[in-house]
């Protein structure tokens, strides 16, 4: 099983200056809660982005000598990171930001997406390809928040889409160990 989670404003917005356009206490503890124990595949700028990341996460980033915090592994890629990080039992989540979200959809049974009935300031935007629109809404629950930078109360919308038919992930290539034949 491979989720997707993230929030999106009404502009399309997900990110400003290396952190959320928003701040609205309550949604960032509902992403806490939904991830809690899961095995995590996140961007490289995401992950730099957080003060606490959990073991078991996986970064996605094409430096091979990034430095990287203990229980956290750098991948290559997209499928690296969801291939690895489903290896460890756990449920996998894909948390962000935009290249990352546009590489995973396809691979992804379910997105978690708050949208935030509101147009904020950014610089990352929630990829436009993601075809959630055309995927059948499992739940959904709004909530009026505070959104505490303008102080005033926004609706969020915490919506589960599932994807009807998400695409299986490639077979990794064998690598040229000596056990390896093809
Ligand atoms: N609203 C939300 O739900 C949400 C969720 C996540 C993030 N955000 C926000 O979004 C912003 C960060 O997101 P971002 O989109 O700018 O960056 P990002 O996706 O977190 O990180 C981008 C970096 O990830 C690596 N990368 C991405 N795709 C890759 C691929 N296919 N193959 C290999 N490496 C890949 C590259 O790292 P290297 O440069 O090291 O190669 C790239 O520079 C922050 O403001 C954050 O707070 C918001």
């Amino acid at each position: 099983m491979i989720s997707a989670i993230g929030a999106v404003a009404s502009n399309g917005m997900i990110g400003l200056d290396g952190w959320l356009p928003w701040d609205i206490p309550e949604e960032l503890a509902y992403f806490e809660r939904m991830v809690e124990g899961a095995a995590l595949v996140i961007g490289r700028l995401t992950y730099e982005s957080m003060d606490v990341v959990p073991v078991d996460s996986f970064i996605v980033s094409r430096q091979p000598d990034l430095a990287l915090r203990p229980g956290c592994t750098r991948v290559a890629s997209v499928e690296e990171g969801l291939l690895a990080a489903l290896a460890t039992g756990k449920p996998v989540f894909v948390i962000g930001g935009t290249a990352v979200y546009a590489a995973a959809w396809p691979y992804c049974h379910r997105f978690y997406l708050t949208r935030i009935e509101q147009a904020f300031s950014g610089d990352s935007l929630f990829p436009p390809e993601i075809p959630v629109e055309d995927w059948p809404i499992h739940e959904e629950l709004v909530e009026v928040l505070l959104e505490r930078r303008s102080g005033k109360n926004v609706m969020c919308r915490f919506l589960q889409y599932r994807q009807p038919n998400p695409r299986p992930l490639p077979v990794p290539r064998c690598n040229s160990k000596p056990v390896c034949s093809e």
